[in-house]
């Protein structure tokens, strides 16, 4: 079947359906085209939660699906892949979470939305790269477990007084980018901007213009009166900032930036996934209602 009959087919499902499709900004391009929304983790969980639709076809990796299973139960939530999923979440495990919880009592433990829903059950509070800053800063407590993104986590720690207690997790696609390369880019395009995402080494980072979130990224090249980029961050990302800025040119990083599983689900297995209303990703009770206050809890910190 050629990509326009399936996309056809995908809108009609969806309308019949009753079905919204989000799709993160990762998402190979024909998802992304299609998508009701895109965004980062933070615009994607806030969509779930506000959404009336039926049904969520979640075009991202598992623990987006769960998140939007959390945040509105009573909705069927497909994610068209069921394989699609974050090494850097399971590198987070609820047994050895609760065992540094009980070498820090009392100290509020923070963790990355890339976690397991079980994960989250036994968290405070969670936050994304788009208000990790906020939600640390929205804490009483002098310090913090941060889990599961070291990475990320020492990028915001940079500007905090609190004392971090970090777990050793971290994005295998955005370590892949190593300073050496980044610095030999900038050397090369000495007229070019370095963006970065926060999950990258410290070391990258550090070479950065700027830092933030996929979807920050957009708004700060479109802003930027800067015509070249340097892009530390999954190659997805391309697809919609060369779109919207057609006069600006945006190179890669590194070719090793492509997270294989952000790149699983094809415009096939969407069609697949809403004709069989399946896989469907729900959390149980006993895990939903505490990883959901974790979440809500997130989404009650203000904004800028
Ligand atoms: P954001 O889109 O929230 O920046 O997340 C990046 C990421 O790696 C998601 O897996
Ligand atoms: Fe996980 Fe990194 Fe892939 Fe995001 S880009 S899904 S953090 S492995």
């Amino acid at each position: 079947m050629y990509q326009e009959d399936i996309k056809g087919e995908i809108r009609d499902l969806l309308r019949k359906r009753n079905a919204v499709l989000l799709a993160h900004n990762y998402m190979r391009d024909e998802v992304q085209e299609i998508a009701d929304i895109t965004g980062d983790s933070l615009a994607l969980s806030m969509e779930a939660a506000r959404t009336d639709a039926d049904v969520i076809v979640f075009c991202g990796v598992h623990f987006m699906a769960e998140s939007a299973s959390i945040l509105s139960p009573d909705k069927t939530v497909l994610l068209p892949r069921l394989d699609a999923g974050c090494p850097m979440a399971d590198m987070v495990t609820v047994e050895g979470l609760l065992e540094m919880k009980s070498r820090l009592p009392g100290v509020p433990v923070v963790t990355y939305v890339n976690s397991t829903a079980a994960v989250k059950a036994h968290s405070d509070i969670c936050c994304t790269s788009a208000n990790a800053g906020r939600v640390v800063d929205s804490l009483p407590d002098s310090e913090i477990i941060f889990a599961p993104d070291r990475n990320l986590g020492s990028y915001v720690a940079k500007s905090s007084s609190k004392k971090f207690h970090f777990w050793d997790g971290f994005c295998p696609t955005h370590e892949r980018l190593r300073p050496e390369q980044a610095a030999r880019l900038k050397a090369e395009y000495p007229d070019a901007l370095f963006i970065c995402h926060p999950e990258c080494n410290p070391a990258v980072t550090a070479l950065a213009d700027h830092a933030c979130s996929t979807s920050g990224m957009y708004d700060y090249c479109k802003k930027s009166p800067a015509k070249r980029f340097i892009i530390g961050t999954e190659a997805g990302i391309l697809y919609r900032l060369k779109k919207e800025n057609p006069d600006k040119e945006f190179i890669l990083a590194s070719p090793a930036l492509i997270c294989p599983n952000m790149k699983l689900i094809s415009l096939e297995d969407i069609l697949a996934s809403l004709t069989h209303m399946s896989p469907e990703v729900r959390v149980p009770e006993d895990i939903r209602v505490p990883a959901k206050r974790a979440l809500d809890r997130m989404l009650a910190v203000p904004r800028d």
